[in-house]
């Protein structure tokens, strides 16, 4: 069984997206997984309609939950969301680095009086932004840039690290160095299609290009055997 909350884990690097409308649906599937091979994503659908027994279920499971609810609001209610995310025994969650500096540091201060703390991860840039996105909310500049600035902002906020795609990994780790958590979904292994996906990498690319996480939802969930799929892709990165 994985130390759920440990912050000097690696294997597995997989983490499964449950991108599910219900409890029984993510659990049919969850059923044909095995901890050992990889973690599991709890993302807004999934939690809004089955609720946090589930994430309780699954860590007693064994599994390392990463809840993505990317949190952005006022800090102290960020803060208690975080502590109320880490009495569930997620292993990591995160909040929005649009957030700014003070909710970040409110989360990172609630979570560090946690005895074992769930990594806290931030998103920058939203993937599906595109340029004139970010112009019309005010913000400067290419969005490679924006990632890279709301990056060290969540880094000096003491973030673990941030959820950002495959190809913005590499300049992400000469950016912010080699301790910094990447976690990037959009990741393809060679036999499966992109699915509604533009810009995909293979789990080994993505590893070779920094990634410490690979968020992996549709390759594993439509499988006809979601297991042998965990298998030969842990082979290709391991
Ligand atoms: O099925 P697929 O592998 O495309 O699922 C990827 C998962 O990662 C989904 O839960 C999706 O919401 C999430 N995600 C993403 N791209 C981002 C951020 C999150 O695909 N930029």
């Amino acid at each position: 069984m994985i130390d759920r909350r440990s912050r000097a884990e690696g294997h597995p690097r997989i983490i499964v997206a449950l991108d599910y409308g219900a409890a029984k649906s993510a659990l049919a599937l969850v059923d044909r997984l095995d901890p050992g091979l990889c973690r599991l994503k709890i993302g807004k659908e999934l939690f809004t309609a089955a609720g946090p027994g589930l994430i309780e279920t699954l860590v007693h499971r064994g599994y390392a939950v990463f809840l993505d609810l990317k949190y952005h609001d006022i800090p102290t209610t960020v803060a208690r969301a975080c502590r109320a995310a880490a009495a569930l025994g997620v292993w990591m969650v995160n909040v929005h680095a649009l957030g700014g500096r003070a909710m970040m540091q409110a989360a990172r201060e609630a979570l560090a009086r946690e005895n074992q703390p769930p990594r806290l991860v931030a998103v920058t840039v939203l993937t599906s932004m595109a340029a004139e996105d970010l112009l019309e909310l005010g913000i400067a500049g290419a969005p490679m840039e924006v990632v890279k600035r709301l990056a060290r902002l969540a880094q000096s906020c003491e973030l673990d690290g941030v959820v950002c795609s495959a190809q913005e990994a590499a300049p992400l780790r000469s950016e912010c160095g080699a301790e910094f958590c990447l976690v990037t979904p959009g990741i393809r292994p060679a036999m499966a299609g992109p699915d509604d996906q533009q810009r995909v990498m293979t789990p080994r690319a993505a590893v070779d290009n920094g990634a410490d996480y690979l968020v992996i939802g549709r390759p594993v969930t439509r499988a006809p055997d979601p297991l042998a799929v965990l298998r030969e892709i842990n082979r290709e990165i391991d």
